[in-house]
């Protein structure tokens, strides 16, 4: 059967951002929309004689994205596409198959944590032979392309049996469909200490696990039910629906409140962990103690030695710039390298590939190691696991231990979503303006020390990233950080960041909010956040 060259015309608004392509669904079923971006990535990456990993979360469409985007490698000449059964694959799973058989990048369908179904989102994005998100100048050559694209081609083909694990041949072309979580779960447990974990899972230990119906099911059950041993039921809503059951499948809080429900009520089990629609957040929260995400980093950046694969010690640190400073008491303490990088796992990737950082954290729920090259959810709770089962303590004794070792910083994120855009751009305008004076002045009290648009400068490769975020440092330590959303779908959302430092053990027990509350104020009136954007308060704390 022939490959089949079809006229098109480029569309409008198909630029990727730091995570590829997402739109709402019926966008992406319109006529030649998925076929121009996924030309546009070949045309810009090459396909000819190449292999491929391909896989998504399983929402909505997956699976007939999957059968078109394989129709169109096998017409540019794509030598191999290695796709998850059932076009599943999470995605540190599709990062993890990209390293693992040196292919030549990967085609990841999903649109996060962002819901799924016909009125929800979809997404495409393109990831690198080293496993992590295409950069910049190759997410803006696909963009370019999309404005320029003519024609995609297109193998005149039935679908492939997807759901078949196997070798099967499409044109000229050689796909072969493997289990989604068997390549996974060997590199966990080549990581890990699974008989530690296996022995305190013996011993009683109890934990839960709320997949949220999305791509970590498969993944969890495997591992956590099937290798190590905890007993049927540990996971919840472990079965992949394509809209999630009509769930926000974010794992903090807010959207995961039946597992924190769980945790903070009399029958809570020793552990519990969520994970996002495609597998790369994770939450985790004690019995009776939720670990903020910047925390977690910490925690386990000082005793990831006691896991296996970090025995020798961590490279380094990274953290994204909102992130809290914990990490960086914790990389201070073991003399090794701290990294301070904008937004987004993409700035990561060179750290990781350069082997300057081991262990890498957003604020937003992501963390994760030189393993893969994208924040892996299930991983940060296997490390937790490990920990837990070598340090024989639980989660809240580990944190009270972390804190009053390196002091705690307390942290919070507020977010003002749906904001007139234009409104919100004025603010940060407004604010960006003011740098120069703040240095030196007070504000509700408080002694402001420095201020600044954060630029990173890539000590690998050089590039500068301008326009990050406006940090604004006081003289007591305590921190705000301000920024737009760079994937947000409705108007535009400010990320307020609040950090306050407490070195006294006596004063580590405070609700955060209370803790920050002067440094609450202190942001509303230096941003004039009512005035701007008409809010006095966030939609969502985290
Ligand atoms: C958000 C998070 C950021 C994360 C990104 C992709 O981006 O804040 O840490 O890397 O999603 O998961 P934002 O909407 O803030 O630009
Ligand atoms: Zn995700």
């Amino acid at each position: 059967m022939p490959a089949v060259t079809h006229a098109t015309h480029p569309i409008e608004g198909q630029k990727p951002g730091t995570s590829g392509l997402r739109k709402k669904t019926p966008v992406f079923m319109k006529p030649h929309y998925l076929e121009n971006f996924v030309q546009s990535i070949f045309d810009v990456v090459g396909a000819k004689g190449k292999t491929f990993v391909l896989g998504g979360d399983g929402r909505y469409f997956n699976d007939r994205a999957a059968q078109v985007i394989l129709r169109m490698a096998a017409a540019n000449g794509a030598a191999r596409v290695i796709v998850g059964q059932g076009a599943i694959l999470s995605t540190p799973a599709a990062s993890h198959l990209i390293r693992l058989n040196r292919t030549d990048g990967g085609i990841i369908m999903s649109a996060s944590h962002n819901p799924g179904g016909l009125t929800e989102d979809f997404g495409v994005k393109f990831n690198m032979p080293n496993g992590g998100p295409a950069p910049e100048a190759v997410t803006e050559a696909i963009f370019a392309r999309t404005q320029a694209i003519t024609e995609y081609r297109l193998e005149e083909a039935d679908d492939i049996d997807l759901a078949v694990i196997g070798r099967t041949r499409l044109g000229g072309m050689t796909v072969d469909v493997v289990d989604p979580v068997a390549d996974y779960a060997a590199l966990m447990e080549g990581l890990f200490d699974f008989d530690a974990i296996r022995g305190m899972v013996k011993g009683g230990f109890r934990m839960r696990f709320d997949a949220m119906c999305a791509v970590t099911g498969p993944y969890a059950q495997e591992i956590l039910e099937g290798r190590l041993g905890l007993p049927a039921g540990t996971v919840v809503n472990g079965t992949p629906l394509p809209d999630f059951g009509g769930h926000h499948p974010d794992p903090n809080p807010t959207w995961a409140h039946a597992l924190m429900d769980e945790m903070m009520g009399p029958a809570a089990p020793d552990f519990g962990a969520a994970s996002d629609g495609d597998g790369d957040r994770n939450m985790i929260v004690g019995r009776g103690i939720y670990v903020s995400p910047s925390d977690s980093l910490a925690v386990l950046a000082a005793n990831a030695h006691l896991a296996p694969a970090y025995k020798a010690g961590l490279k380094g640190v990274a953290r994204s710039m909102p992130t809290s400073c914990a990490a960086d008491r914790v990389a201070d303490a073991l003399g090794i390298d701290k990294y301070e990088t904008p937004t987004g796992w993409k700035f990561f990737g060179n750290l990781l590939d350069a082997g300057r950082a081991t262990l890498c954290g957003e604020e937003s729920f992501g963390t994760g190691s030189d393993h893969v090259r994208e924040k892996d959810g299930l991983w940060a709770v296997l490390l937790w696991l490990n920990i837990l089962a070598v340090r024989r303590q639980g989660v809240a004794e580990i944190l009270r231990d972390h804190w009053a070792r390196f002091g705690r910083n307390y942290y919070s994120r507020h977010d003002f979503e749906a904001l007139d855009a234009k409104a919100a751009e004025e603010m940060m305008s407004r604010l960006k303006a003011s740098i120069p004076t703040l240095p030196g002045t007070e504000i509700e009290g408080m002694a402001i020390a420095a201020a600044d648009d954060f630029a990173y400068h890539d000590p690998v490769d050089g590039t500068t990233s301008r326009g990050q975020g406006v940090r604004i440092r006081f003289e007591d330590g305590s921190r705000i950080v301000l920024r737009l959303s760079g994937t947000g779908t409705e108007g535009a959302t400010l990320r307020l960041y609040l950090e306050r430092y407490e070195a006294d053990p006596a004063r580590h027990g405070l609700d955060p909010q209370e803790a920050l509350a002067p440094v609450i104020r202190a942001a509303h009136a230096l941003a004039g956040i009512k005035e701007q954007i008409g809010r006095d308060r966030p939609n969502v704390i985290t």
